[in-house]
């Protein structure tokens, strides 16, 4: 464990100096590492353990595109890729990656499928934090533990293919076998994370959905939205607003503002624009934090994740949201910005001069 200072705050985290990839492979050596679930942090995590070197196979159900998918990243079927039941009673340790929704509805099976000593691991702490409304209650024979890659599966990957990794956080619910510790961190290291650092499944789920439905995903939507709006409702042509809204945000400064802080970014655009901002930011935290009080509050009382329990359960839920999706897709502001994206440059190759 390194000790660094965030901000004046000191947090002990594991980087991969600490413990490089070869500490991680002696860790797990005599582990299979059953993955259950190919939708999105599956592929991920399952592709970055096998090319780390880590003993992997895959769980998924059969007679769904999703196995199709696995069979063409290379699984195969009865050596790699198995039914969902089958992964479960060969792996030691058994990564819960079903949706959460479908992590409820399989949790007899994988739950009748772990032995004394396996590992159970989450990638969130939703199943096991609401465990009243899930029913997730593991034996108290296995170790319960978790790592939880702070972006999409899809950039896990792409980050591993590049040389780089994503941040995750580690937690362990339950240390049956005095060894949850070193799984945790091996598995951490070996599915591609850049640092880790320490939470609870409780402090996970609760910020995970804080942060979700806020500035990441819902906040950032309702803020493009409200800005959009009146641009336009002031008479401002679409690509004059989305420009404004979202393309010079998603294109030019927030680039800056992962390079080296919102402050560099700031310094970086015009003092017309420092003065505005400077002055501007603090009302809109001010109008914005009651909705992100309400939120917390609605997330630590369970509202969020019953409500997310319930959709997500109904046999038609992809197609609800994709129906919701396909509304934010034909919004105005969504058709514009699909026109701005094929305008850019490297959408609108120019033919070459030829030279004489
Ligand atoms: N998305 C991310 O990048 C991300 C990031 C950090 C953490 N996580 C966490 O990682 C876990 C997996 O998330 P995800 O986004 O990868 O999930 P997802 O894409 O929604 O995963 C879907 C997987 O669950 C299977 N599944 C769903 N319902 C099922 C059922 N009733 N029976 C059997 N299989 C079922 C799907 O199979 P079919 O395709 O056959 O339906 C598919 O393999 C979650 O705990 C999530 O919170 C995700």
């Amino acid at each position: 464990m390194a000790t660094l200072n965030f901000g004046g705050v000191e947090e002990e985290v594991v980087t991969r100096e600490e413990f490089p990839l070869d500490k991680a492979r002696e860790t797990l050596k005599d582990e299979t590492i059953a993955v259950l679930g190919y939708g999105v942090q599956g592929p991920g995590q399952a592709l970055n353990l096998k090319d780390n070197g880590f003993n992997v196979i895959v769980g998924q159900r059969k007679n769904s595109s999703t196995w199709d998918k696995a069979v063409e990243d290379g699984w195969v079927p009865g050596e790699t890729l198995f039914e969902i039941e089958e992964a479960a009673q060969r792996g030691t340790i058994v990564q819960y990656l079903l949706s959460d929704a479908g992590q409820i509805a399989v949790w007899p099976t994988v739950k009748a499928a772990l032995n004394p000593g396996d590992a159970l691991y989450f990638s969130h702490g939703f199943g096991i934090t609401y465990k009243d409304r899930t029913g997730i209650i593991p034996p108290e024979n296995v170790d319960v533990i978790l790592v939880a890659p702070k972006g999409s599966g899809t950039s896990l990957r792409r980050m591993f293919l590049e040389g780089r990794g994503l941040n995750s956080s580690y937690a362990i619910f339950q240390d049956a076998t005095g060894n949850a510790k070193d799984r945790v961190t091996a598995l951490g290291i070996g599915v591609g994370s850049g640092y880790l650092f320490e939470t609870t499944f409780k402090d996970e789920v609760y910020s995970d959905l804080t942060g979700e439905r806020g500035t990441l995903m819902g906040a950032i939507q309702g803020i493009f939205a409200a800005q959009y709006e009146v641009l336009r409702a002031n008479g401002h042509s679409p690509s004059e607003a989305f420009n404004e809204t979202v393309e010079e945000l998603t294109q030019s400064l927030m680039p800056l503002v992962a390079e080296n802080g919102m402050d560099w970014m700031y310094a970086n655009c015009s003092t017309t624009a420092q003065r505005g901002a400077l002055d501007w930011w603090k009302k809109f935290r001010d109008a914005t934090k009651p909705v992100f009080e309400n939120l917390y509050e609605e997330v630590a009382a369970g509202n969020e994740a019953q409500r997310s329990i319930d959709s997500n359960s109904k046999d038609d839920y992809r197609e609800k949201l994709e129906g919701e999706l396909a509304e934010l897709r034909e919004s105005e502001m969504w058709k514009a910005g699909k026109t701005v994206r094929q305008l850019r440059p490297e959408n609108t190759p120019v033919e070459e001069e030829v030279a004489e």
